[in-house]
């Protein structure tokens, strides 16, 4: 893979709290195409945040693990697809019946605003739960077990993609098919410090495992320059 196909892959998580921070960064990084807003800097600043990025040339994942009845939800996507959201997450165990609302909602929507429909992407087990969490949430406590079945049932609902640790990869292409979109956090470069992340891949492996997309945060915003830790991830990734 060439480096513009692998900086198309990457994803920059704007984990910051307001506008004027997340411009900062955004302005530092030419190449990236795709930023991430959560919940942290959504709440702060709401939809407007949203067009601002996207006047700037730029596509948002729009990370707000929708999670809720389905009707609630259909309409978020709704409101999401008029503010131009390229990716969006939701939470599969809100259920089949709510992520195909989801689904549904994402089509007319965007056939009513004649834009494109975003990329719907389900998380399946938070990878801040282990087996322990599980069974106090009444869930059967085996994380992998979970895994698949959540992500079964999204891909039977018709969503796009799901959200996994880069050691889940792998094994969810194999069962579920290369079709399905796999978006991983969690990606290191061998230079970068691990943080918070315990279970970490480098981005040029997590693509060689499959990975159709990488979130990067802190190795790439944290760096002295972030451009520049952004083309050494391009160097050290493409042309595998
Ligand atoms: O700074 P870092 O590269 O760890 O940021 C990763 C981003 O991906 C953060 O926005 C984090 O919330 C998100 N994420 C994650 N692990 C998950 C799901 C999302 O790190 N399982």
């Amino acid at each position: 893979m060439n480096k513009e196909d692998m900086a198309r892959r990457i994803i920059v998580a704007l984990d910051v709290g307001t506008k004027k921070d997340a411009l900062t960064l955004i302005n530092k990084l030419e190449g990236v195409e795709i930023f991430k807003v959560g919940l942290k800097l959504f709440t702060a600043e709401g939809p407007p945040l949203l067009d601002v990025i996207q006047n700037l040339g730029k596509k948002v994942f729009l990370d707000l693990k929708l999670h809720d009845i389905p009707n609630t939800v259909g309409d978020a996507v709704k409101s999401a697809v008029r503010h131009g959201a390229h990716m969006l997450t939701l939470h599969s165990s809100g259920g089949g019946e709510m992520m195909m609302r989801a689904v549904e909602s994402a089509f007319e929507a965007a056939e009513k605003e004649k834009t494109e429909k975003p990329l719907l992407l389900a998380v399946t087990i938070l990878t801040s739960l282990k087996n322990e969490q599980l069974e106090e949430i009444g869930m059967v406590p085996d994380t992998i077990a979970q895994v698949f079945r959540l992500a079964h049932l999204a891909q039977k609902a018709g969503v796009d993609g799901v959200v996994c640790s880069p050691q889940e990869i792998e094994i969810l292409k194999k069962e579920l098919g290369k079709e399905l979109l796999v978006v991983a956090p969690g990606i290191r470069p061998s230079w970068s410090d691990a943080h918070d992340q315990k279970r970490i891949m480098t981005p040029g492996l997590a693509i060689r495992k499959g990975a159709d997309y990488l979130v990067i945060g802190r190795p790439i915003t944290e760096a002295p320059s972030p451009q520049e830790a952004f083309m050494k991830i391009l160097e050290e990734s493409a042309d595998l």
